[in-house]
C-alpha cells in the first residue's frame, strides 16, 4: 500500500521558489491499478519520482507499506527499491553499453541480495522471452526498436518481482501496435501477481481501463475517480 501524506515539492529557480506540487493526500491500497492524468507541467512525473524516492519532497512523506521513504538514507532507500519497487520511465533509460539481458539483470546485481529468486540470468533469460525479446537477449539497446526497447525496460522493473510498479507514460513514446503490448503485459502483471500500478498517461482509452483515476492540476489533485466494475472493464478490451 502507498500513503502520500501533505506531499509538496517546490523548487528554487533562481530567485523565485515553484511550487510543483502543493499538498498532495492519497492511499492507493495494494493491488489497484490507478492512472494519473493531468496536463503537461501538472506534477505528475514529479510525483511519481516522490513515490519511487527518486526526489525528496519539500514537505510530508511517502509511506510504502509502513515503512516512511522520506527520510531514509541512500542504502535505506535501495533496499526499500530493490524489495518494493519497480520503475518504467517514459524514455526507457537502459544503459547503451550493456546488452538487453544486462540490462535487465542490473536491479539483480545492484540489489538480489535482498531476494531469494535464483539464478538471475536464467530469470532475466526468462522475462525477456515473456515480453517477447527471446532473440534479442544479446542486443545492445541501439540495435533495438523503440516497443523493444520498452520491453526490456519493463522486463528489468519485474525483474526483482516488485509489489508496486511505477510507470511514467510507459506507453508515450511508441505507436499503438507496441503502446498496446506494453500495456498488455503491464496488465497481465497486475492482474496475475496482483500488483500495484501506478501509471502516469495521457491517453484516456488507458485511463478508462484503470480502477482508480488521478487527476492533477497545477500540483493539486482536482479530481479523484473509482471506476466501478474495475476487473471486468481492463479485462473487456484485452
Ligand atoms: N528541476 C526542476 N526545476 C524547475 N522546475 C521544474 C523542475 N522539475 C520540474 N519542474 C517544473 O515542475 C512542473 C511539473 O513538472 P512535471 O515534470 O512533474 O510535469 P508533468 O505533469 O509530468 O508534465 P508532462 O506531462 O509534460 O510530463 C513543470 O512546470 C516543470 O517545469
Ligand atoms: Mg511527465
Amino acid at each position: 500500500m502507498i500513503e502520500v501524506r501533505g506531499l509538496k515539492k517546490s523548487i528554487h529557480n533562481g530567485t523565485n521558489m515553484v511550487e510543483i506540487l502543493r499538498g498532495i493526500d492519497l492511499t492507493i491500497p495494494q493491488g489497484q491499478f490507478a492512472a494519473i492524468m493531468g496536463p503537461s507541467g501538472s506534477g505528475k512525473s514529479t510525483l511519481l519520482g516522490l513515490l519511487a524516492g527518486l526526489d525528496a519532497p519539500t514537505e510530508g512523506e511517502v509511506i510504502l507499506d509502513g515503512t516512511s521513504i522520506s527520510r531514509l538514507n541512500e542504502d535505506e532507500l535501495a533496499e526499500i527499491r530493490g524489495k518494493k519497487l519497480g520503475f518504467v520511465f517514459q524514455s526507457y533509460q537502459l544503459i547503451p553499453m550493456l546488452t538487453a539481458l544486462e540490462n535487465v539483470l542490473l536491479p539483480f546485481e545492484l540489489n538480489g541480495s535482498f531476494s531469494n529468486l535464483g539464478n538471475g540470468r536464467a530469470r532475466a533469460t526468462e522475462l525477456l522471452e515473456s515480453v517477447g525479446l527471446a532473440d534479442r537477449l544479446h542486443h545492445y539497446p541501439v540495435q533495438l526498436s523503440g516497443g523493444e526497447q520498452q520491453r526490456v525496460a519493463l522486463a528489468r522493473a519485474f525483474m526483482l518481482e516488485p509489489p508496486i510498479v511505477l510507470a511514467d507514460e510507459p506507453t508515450g513514446n511508441l505507436d499503438s501496435h507496441n503502446g498496446e503490448h506494453v500495456l498488455d503485459l503491464l496488465l497481465r502483471r497486475h492482474r496475475e501477481s496482483r500488483t500495484t500500478l501506478v501509471m502516469v498517461t495521457h491517453d484516456p482509452l488507458i485511463s478508462e481501463r484503470a480502477e482508480r483515476r488521478i487527476m492533477l492540476r497545477d500540483g493539486m489533485v482536482i479530481e479523484d475517480t473509482l471506476t466501478t466494475e474495475p476487473v471486468a472493464a481492463a479485462e473487456a478490451h484485452l
